[in-house]
C-alpha cells in the first residue's frame, strides 16, 4: 500500500486514542485461563490484535470481535498450535497459559524483527523456575508442567515488559503455588493485564513496580472488563502536533501513563493535561538529550518520533536508545528528506532547525513508518510511503484520524 501525503500540514482539531495495542495482546491472551465468558471493550481493530483473535481461534476459542467489543468462551481447546504461521511476537505469551489449560502448549517460536533480535530467554527461564520443561526446536516452542511448588522466586535478568507478562499471567493459574517476581517492568499496561487478571477472580498484587506476588487460582469467574488508553498512539499524535507547530486535543488518554508528557515540554511542547483529555500547542523547539529506558523512563515505541521532533529542534540533540539494539530505520529514511542525523553508537545526533523536503519512503516497522509519517506531514512538498499498511498494526484509524487534524494523507 502506498501513502500519499502532501506536506506542509499544521494539524488541529481533536483526535481520540483506541485502547492500548500493547495492553489488548497480553489481556487477550490472558482471556485463555478462563472456561467462562470474558468480554472486553476499546480493543482496537489493528492487524496485531486480528493476528492474536486469529490464533486464539486456531486454538478453539470462539472469538467474536466487533466494533472494539470483543467477546470469548474458552471451550475446547487445543495445546498445539505451531504450525498457526504466527508474524506476531506476543504469540509466545501463549505458551504457559495453554499448556496450563491443556497439559502440553507447542507455539510458533517468535522470529526476531527489524529493531533487534528480541531473545525469549527471560520467559522461559522463568517458566522452568516455575516448574515447566521446555524446549525450543526451530520453529517452535513447547511447555509442559511437571513440578509444582508452594513457593517460588523468579528474578528477571532484565525488566522486560513480555516476561513480566507471561509470567504473572501463567502464574495466576497455579492454585498452590506462591510466586514472587523481582526486576519486573512497570509499563502502565502491567497494570492494566493485573487490573483484568484480577477482576477475573486472580490474586496479584504489586504490578507497576518492580516487584509483584501472586497467588495461584484454579478457577477465575465471569469478567467485563475495558482496557486503557493507548499511551504510545498519544505520544505519536502529540508529536505529530508539536513537529506541525499546530494545536491538537488528543482525548481518551489515561493521564497517570503519560510519563513522557515532561520530556515532550522540555523539547518545547505547551502542553496541558485536562481530565482524559490533552492539548498540545508548540512554540520553539528546543534541542534535547534523551534516553529510553524501561517504565518509567522515556518509551523506546517514541523514539523513532522525537527523532523528527530534533531536526526541527534550534541546536544538536542526543537521542540513545537502550532498548532494543538497531531501532534506528528511520534514520537512513529522514536523511533522504534533508536530516542531518548521524548514529555514534546507540545514540543518535540530530542537527537542526533542518528543513525536510517530501521524496519517496520506506515503512520497515510500526514505530518507523509512525515516525516517517510525521515527517512527510511536516515536509516541504509530498511524499509517498510504500509499505504504509505497516501503521495498520498499531494505529487504529490512523488515515481517518490523520485527515480528520489536516493531513492530507490518500491510500492506494
Ligand atoms: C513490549 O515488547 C512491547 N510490545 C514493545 O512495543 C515495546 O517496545 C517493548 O515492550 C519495550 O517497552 C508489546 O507489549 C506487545 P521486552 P517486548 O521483552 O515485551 C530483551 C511496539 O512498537 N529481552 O521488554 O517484546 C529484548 O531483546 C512494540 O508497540 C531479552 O533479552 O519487549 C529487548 O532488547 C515494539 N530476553 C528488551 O529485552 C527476553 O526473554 C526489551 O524487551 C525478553 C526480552
Amino acid at each position: 500500500m502506498i501513502a500519499k501525503i502532501s506536506g506542509n500540514s499544521k494539524v488541529s482539531g481533536e483526535i481520540l486514542v483506541s485502547g492500548a495495542k500493547n495492553a489488548a495482546l497480553p489481556i487477550l491472551t490472558a482471556a485463555l485461563l478462563s472456561s467462562k465468558k470474558v468480554e472486553l471493550s476499546r480493543i482496537p481493530e489493528l492487524a496485531d490484535v486480528q493476528e492474536m483473535i486469529s490464533m486464539m481461534r486456531y486454538a478453539g476459542v470462539q472469538v467474536s470481535f466487533k466494533e472494539n467489543e470483543v467477546s470469548l468462551i474458552v471451550s475446547n481447546l487445543k495445546g498445539d498450535i505451531s504450525d498457526f504461521s504466527s508474524k506476531i511476537r506476543a504469540s509466545i505469551l501463549f505458551l504457559g497459559p495453554l499448556a496450563l489449560r491443556t497439559g502440553r502448549s507447542k507455539v510458533p517460536y517468535p522470529g526476531g524483527c527489524s529493531i533487534g533480535k528480541r531473545p525469549i530467554d527471560i520467559h522461559l527461564n522463568g517458566l522452568k523456575k516455575l516448574g515447566f520443561e521446555v524446549s525450543t526446536e526451530k520453529d517452535f516452542v513447547e511447555a509442559v508442567l511437571t513440578r509444582q511448588f508452594k513457593e517460588v522466586n523468579v528474578h528477571l535478568d532484565f525488566p522486560s515488559v513480555g516476561a513480566t507478562e507471561h509470567l504473572m499471567t501463567t502464574a495466576s493459574m497455579m492454585k498452590g503455588t506462591e510466586v514472587t517476581l523481582s526486576n519486573c517492568a512497570k509499563e502502565p499496561e502491567i497494570v492494566d493485564l493485573q487490573n483484568f487478571l484480577n477482576a477475573m477472580g486472580a490474586h496479584i498484587v504489586g504490578a507497576g513496580t518492580s516487584k509483584i506476588h501472586v497467588k495461584g487460582v484454579s478457577h477465575f469467574r465471569p469478567v467485563h472488563y475495558e482496557i486503557i488508553g493507548d499511551r504510545i498512539e498519544a505520544g505519536t499524535y502529540a508529536i505529530l502536533a508539536m513537529a506541525s507547530g499546530g494545536d491538537l486535543i488528543v482525548k481518551g488518554i489515561t493521564p497517570s501513563t503519560l510519563n513522557f508528557v515532561d520530556d515532550l515540554r522540555e523539547m518545547g511542547g505547551n502542553i496541558a493535561i485536562f481530565g482524559n483529555s490533552m492539548r498540545i500547542k508548540s512554540s520553539d523547539l528546543n534541542p534535547f538529550e534523551v534516553n529510553t529506558a524501561p517504565y518509567p523512563g522515556f518509551p523506546t515505541d517514541l523514539q523513532p518520533q522525537i527523532t523528527v521532533l530534533a531536526c526541527k529542534a534550534k541546536g544538536i540533540s542526543k537521542i540513545t536508545e537502550n532498548i532494543f539494539e538497531s531501532r534506528f530505520g528511520h534514520v537512513p529514511e529522514l536523511k533522504k528528506m534533508g536530516a542531518n542525523v548521524s548514529i555514534v553508537g546507540q545514540t543518535l545526533e540530530v542537527t537542526g532547525p533542518q528543513s525536510l523536503h517530501g521524496t519517496k519512503l520506506i515503512g520497515k516497522d510500526l514505530r518507523e513508518t509512525a515516525a516517517i509519517t510525521i515527517a512527510a506531514a511536516i515536509a516541504d512538498g509530498s511524499s509517498e510511503i510504500e509499505n504504509f499498511e505497516i501503521l495498520f498494526r498499531g494505529y487504529e484509524r490512523v488515515v481517518e484520524k490523520l485527515n480528520r487534524v489536516g493531513v492530507k494523507i490518500v491510500v492506494s
